[in-house]
């Protein structure tokens, strides 16, 4: 039987079985984690049991993981709407052998490359500069703003601010205040042609020529397109360059990290890369069961792909993850959001899930009622660090962990009708009223979560965590027999975006455009000055 149709039919005899009672079967507390030398991602609060698990190592294994992985890692075209090798892991082989793309090494210039940022960043760290500023987006932006603002305990330079969004309002919020004399200007921007970059970027020109500042001096690039950074004007020896085979939300790791290097040091920065490293080091040679990205990536398609869970929930309980979720959003969203295969045929199943979410314990007070008592199943990915960096506060931290704990447990146990009418009946609450007040207190459970725990959020282990991530994306984009790499689905947009830049400057008439658009025009001409 196709082992789509098997997991499916697995699923439909499991819906209904309690998962509390699994526990019974196996000893899932050891059987269904996965640990790497310091992480251990338990997911024995999901409905896969041992039948199911093998369906899916099996549907990983018919897919072709394991040669596409090793594919990745040789510098294969396999991002091939683009003609390009995926090569991020390449960014952070620090002391691996040569990785060859169209029968060069490509190791000498990474390393070359780092080496340059390293002394770049020692120079800045060592100057009167106080703050810098990183001009970016997407891909450029969300990686160094969630690592920067994750390893906050480890900054020792320069504060950092992040420049994304073309609307003037956050550049004029981030610039007031800062001083053009001690600042530094990264604009990031893989193509440098992004528009909201560059927008970003030319008024930070502006104003850092009105208060004084010497953008010659002051300004680095972070671009694989070196003509046109030294056409903005940029120091060549301030520019950090790297190749096409490092995709946009992949790009951390290299140039595209300057900001972090600036913030923790060179040293941070070589941690994060070899936490990273360690990750891919595990994910090429683990088993599948001992696989901690192959592991998350199979129970995901589980509850997206098998048992049709639309959305993914990512609960850091820990506040300086704040950034992952809007991280993961671009990594696993603008990776695997498609819809035909590699070779162009529409897929067989649904893509990536909407992922989203907030650290923990924010979203308790949030949207966790509908979690745990709406009509929706929401799988649910929590991460806790077992200790806190604040010494002097581990009661809070203790709180914090006991809060992510408690919310796996609820969401697996649930409260009875049963259950529920004692309660009211301690209350007083007899007959009628009793049952009616108990509906509303019965919670399903039932309600399938995953938990990644790890000692403390250090460089190392952000640069594992974030490694599992791309490659649980890696991994679920084969299943699928999609291209995790390319983005073609931005581009409508952005095209759409051009054109209606001079009709919304008063310049071009609507003209062809559809009734609701020209009217929103329409409005917007009216009640500007
Ligand atoms: O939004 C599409 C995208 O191409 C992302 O993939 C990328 O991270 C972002 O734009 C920024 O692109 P660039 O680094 O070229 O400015």
């Amino acid at each position: 039987m196709d082992i789509w149709k098997s997991l499916k039919s697995r699923q439909n005899a499991v819906a209904d079985r309690p998962l509390l009672a699994l526990f019974e079967e196996d000893d899932r507390a050891s059987d269904f984690v996965v640990e790497t030398a310091n992480m251990r991602f338990d997911y024995a609060k999901t409905n896969i049991d041992r039948d199911t698990r093998a369906d899916l190592v099996k549907l990983a294994e018919h897919a072709g993981v394991a040669a596409k992985r090793d594919a990745m890692f040789a510098g294969a075209e396999i991002n091939e709407t683009e003609g390009r090798a995926v090569l991020h892991t390449a960014l952070r082989n620090l002391d691996g052998g040569p990785v060859m793309v169209d029968g060069q090494d490509v190791m000498p210039g990474v390393l070359d490359t780092l080496a340059a940022m390293r002394a770049f960043a020692n120079k800045i760290r060592a100057s009167d500069t106080t703050d810098v500023v990183n001009i970016g987006i997407g891909g450029s932006d969300l990686g160094p703003a969630m690592a920067t603002a994750a390893l906050s305990p480890y900054h020792d330079g320069p504060r950092c601010h992040f420049v994304s969004n073309v609307d003037g309002a956050q550049i004029a919020d981030t610039l007031r205040g800062l001083d053009a004399k001690t600042t530094l200007v990264i604009v990031a921007s893989k193509t440098f042609t992004t528009i909201e970059t560059m927008t970003n970027a030319r008024t930070a020109k502006a104003w850092m020529i009105d208060h004084g500042g010497d953008p010659k001096v002051q300004f680095a690039a972070l671009s694989t397109a070196e003509e046109k950074t030294a056409d903005f004007g940029i120091d060549p020896d301030q520019v950090f360059g790297f190749e096409d085979w490092v995709g946009g939300r992949y790009s951390v790791w290299g140039p595209i990290g300057l900001s972090v290097m600036i913030a923790i040091g060179p040293k941070g920065f070589d941690a994060f890369l070899r936490g990273a490293q360690a990750m891919d080091t595990h994910f090429r040679v683990a088993d599948p069961l001992e696989n901690m990205p192959m592991m998350l990536a199979l129970v995901g398609i589980w509850h997206n792909q098998i048992c049709d869970y639309a959305t993914r929930a990512v609960l850091p309980y820990d506040q300086r993850l704040a950034y992952l979720p809007a991280y993961l959003q671009q990594l696993e969203m603008e990776s695997n959001g498609k819809s035909v295969q590699i070779d162009g045929t529409p897929v067989d199943h649904h893509t990536g899930p909407v992922v989203w979410g907030v650290v923990g314990t924010n979203g308790q007070h949030a949207f966790y009622q509908l979690i745990h008592q709406g009509t929706r199943i929401i799988p649910c990915e929590f991460l806790v660090a077992a200790n806190g960096h604040e010494p002097e506060l581990t009661h809070h931290h203790k709180l914090l962990v006991a809060n992510c704990l408690a919310q796996s447990e609820a969401l697996m146990r649930g409260r009875s009708f049963g259950e529920a009418s004692k309660m009211m009946a301690a209350k007083g609450l007899t007959g009628a009223e009793q049952e009616r007040q108990a509906q509303h207190r019965v919670f399903p459970g039932n309600r399938p979560s995953t938990t990644l725990v790890y000692p403390l959020l250090d460089p190392y282990t952000l640069g594992q965590i974030v490694a599992l991530y791309e490659h649980r994306v890696f991994v679920e984009g084969v299943i699928l027999g999609i291209n995790s790499y390319d983005q073609w689905g931005v581009e409508l947009g952005k095209e759409l975006a051009t054109s209606l830049g001079p009709v919304v400057e008063g310049v071009e008439p609507t003209t062809g455009k559809d009734g609701s658009t020209a009217s929103l025009v329409d409005y917007v001409l009216k009640h500007s000055g």
